[in-house]
C-alpha cells in the first residue's frame, strides 16, 4: 500500500467494527452461566438455617460461660460448751433498776422491766430481780468459783453457768427474776410454781421479755425458769437470734 497515494489509502484501510464480536458475546455469556451456577450450588448446598432458630444475642455453645455452683457451708457457731459468746453491753447504756442501783440493764431493757413490775405489783405479783448484767469478770467468779465450791466437772457447771464471756447477762438485756413474797425458791427450779412465774408467763411478752432456756432447749441447758431475756428493739433481737439461728 505503500505506494498507493496516502489519500486513497486510507479509502482502502480496513474499517474495524462498531459491533462486538460474536465470539466474544459467546464467551460471556459462557463465564455469566458459570458464575450463576455456581452461586445456585452454594445456596442449596448450604445447611439451611430458619430465622426461627435464631436468638439475637444467645451465645454459641462456644460463647456459653459455665458457672461453678458452690456449696458455702456457714460457719460453726461461737460456742462453748453449747453457750454462745456475747458482747459486754456498753458501760453508758446501763441503767439501775434497784434502788441500790447495784442492778442494771440497759436502758431500753431497763425501763420495760420496771413498766413491767410496777404493773405486776398494782396486781399484787412480786417481781424481784436477782442479777442482770454481769461482766467476764463476774462471770469468771460465779463460773469457776462456784464451781470448785460445789466440786462440779466442767461439763456439769455448763449445765446452769456460762462460761465467762458466754453469758447472756453481758449483754444487759437478761435478768433473773425472783418470786418477792417466796424467796426461797430465788434461783431454783420451784421458783416456776411460783405466782410470779405464773403471771409472767401470762404477761411478760407485751414488755418483749421471754424465757431464754425454756425446758429442752436445743443449746442443752438447763431449764431456768428465773432468766429472762428482753428482745423488744432491733439490737436485742439480733444479738439473741442471730446466735441462735446458727446452731439450729
Ligand atoms: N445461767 C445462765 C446460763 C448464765 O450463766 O448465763
Ligand atoms: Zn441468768
Amino acid at each position: 500500500m505503500e505506494d498507493i497515494p496516502k489519500a486513497l489509502r486510507q479509502k482502502y484501510q480496513p474499517q474495524k467494527s462498531p459491533f462486538i464480536s460474536p465470539l466474544v458475546l459467546v464467551g460471556g455469556a459462557f463465564v455469566v452461566t458459570l458464575g450463576v451456577i455456581s452461586l445456585s450450588l452454594d445456596f442449596w448446598l448450604r445447611p439451611q438455617v430458619q430465622s426461627s432458630d435464631v436468638t439475637q444475642d444467645q451465645p454459641t455453645p462456644e460463647e456459653t460461660t459455665v458457672t461453678a455452683t458452690t456449696t458455702i457451708t456457714p460457719a460453726p457457731p461461737d460456742n462453748l460448751l453449747g453457750h454462745l459468746s456475747y458482747e459486754e453491753a456498753p458501760t453508758e447504756d446501763l441503767m439501775a433498776i434497784t434502788p441500790d442501783q447495784k442492778i442494771k440493764l440497759r436502758s431500753a431493757a431497763a425501763e420495760k422491766f420496771l413498766q413491767m413490775q410496777a404493773d405486776a405489783q398494782a396486781q399484787g405479783i412480786i417481781l424481784f430481780p436477782i442479777s442482770a448484767f454481769r461482766s467476764t469478770s463476774d462471770q469468771e467468779n460465779i463460773f469457776f468459783n462456784v464451781k470448785e465450791e460445789r466440786a462440779e466437772v466442767t461439763t456439769q457447771r455448763a449445765e446452769v453457768s456460762a462460761p465467762p464471756g458466754y453469758s447472756e447477762h453481758h449483754t444487759g438485756y437478761a435478768l433473773d427474776i425472783g418470786d418477792g413474797s417466796v424467796p426461797a425458791t430465788h434461783l431454783q427450779l420451784s421458783f416456776a410454781d411460783t405466782p410470779a412465774f405464773r403471771w409472767l408467763q401470762a404477761n411478760a411478752a407485751r414488755y418483749s421479755f421471754e424465757i431464754s432456756f425454756a425446758e429442752n432447749n436445743s443449746q442443752g441447758i438447763s431449764y431456768e425458769p428465773w432468766h429472762w431475756r428482753y428482745v423488744g428493739n432491733s439490737d436485742s433481737l439480733e444479738t439473741f437470734y442471730r446466735a441462735r439461728n446458727l446452731i439450729e
